[in-house]
């Protein structure tokens, strides 16, 4: 019960990863805020969270627009009393040989997997300066290495990685810590659901795939949950992959 009496915020809390880790800080007593562009999807998160459901209170998040962003920080504190663990998880993955990304394609990944990091950490951070809370941003193996047919995915995880080590920096004294959990391969429906384009060189994908098997989403919910807990009061400004070695040499 590492959170009881704390207020966390998961974004991408429908699906994957993002459920799972909002079960997680359930499980463990928080108060949670579930924000997500899949309403029936949230729903499915409180019903499987059973008795515990009511620690779970849904929302509507479209990550695209700077507005959301800050309506969303603004809604924890009509529904939570303030935010104590901030955890950006929602996005999604695209793969195009690089002359094929329309300039819309471009935008809509800048949006979501980037600005929407940036709109909500900042919008965020006078909550966190209170609460002595903190950020787990969602990267990606794809923000360490680079990837083949995945420029603008790789683009954004990258920037998470370096907007969570430059807040780190920023906020360590005043006692705000920020991280990022980089995972490879896990069994999700963004995972599932992944496919390449045509007439790629298979050479170039291979390092997409892990030593080992795929992670479950648990496996990167407990990560998660370490690194924003109490015991992790020293890790500030980390990129940690979680990935069967994708990432190691
Ligand atoms: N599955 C993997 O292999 C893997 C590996 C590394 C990183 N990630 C990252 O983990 C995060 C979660 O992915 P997942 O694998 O659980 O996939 P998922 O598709 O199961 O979950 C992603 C969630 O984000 C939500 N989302 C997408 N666009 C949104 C928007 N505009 N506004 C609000 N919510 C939106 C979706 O509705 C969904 O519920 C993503 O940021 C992804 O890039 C996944």
């Amino acid at each position: 019960m590492r959170f009881e009496g704390k207020r966390v915020l998961v974004t991408g809390a429908a699906s994957g990863i993002g459920r799972a880790t909002a079960l997680a800080f359930v499980a463990e007593g928080a108060a949670v805020l579930i924000a997500d562009i899949n309403e029936a999807g949230l729903q499915e998160t409180v019903a499987m969270a059973g008795s515990a459901g009511e620690q779970l209170s849904p929302r509507r998040f479209d990550a695209n627009k700077r507005e959301n962003c800050f309506a969303l920080i603004d809604a924890c504190g009509d529904q939570l009393g303030g935010l104590d663990v901030l955890c950006n998880i929602a996005g999604f993955a695209q793969s195009r040989h690089f002359a094929d990304f329309s300039e819309s394609d471009w935008q809509n990944m800048l949006a979501v997997n980037l600005s929407a990091v940036f709109y909500t950490c900042q919008a965020a951070m006078p909550e966190l300066l209170k609460s002595g809370g903190n950020i787990v941003n969602m990267a990606s193996s794809a923000g360490l290495v680079g990837q083949a047919y995945q420029a603008s995915y790789c683009a954004t995880k990258g920037a998470v990685v370096m907007l969570s080590k430059s807040l780190a920096l920023e906020f360590a004294a005043r006692g705000v810590r920020v991280n990022a959990v980089c995972p490879g391969g896990v069994n999700t429906p963004l995972a599932h659901n992944f496919s390449l384009p045509d007439n790629v060189d298979g050479k170039l994908v291979e390092r997409l795939f892990p030593l080992i098997d795929s992670a479950e989403p648990e496996e990167i919910a407990t990560a998660i949950l370490y690194l924003a807990s109490a015991d992790a009061r020293f890790v500030t400004g980390t990129a940690f992959p979680i990935d069967g070695g994708q990432t190691a040499g």
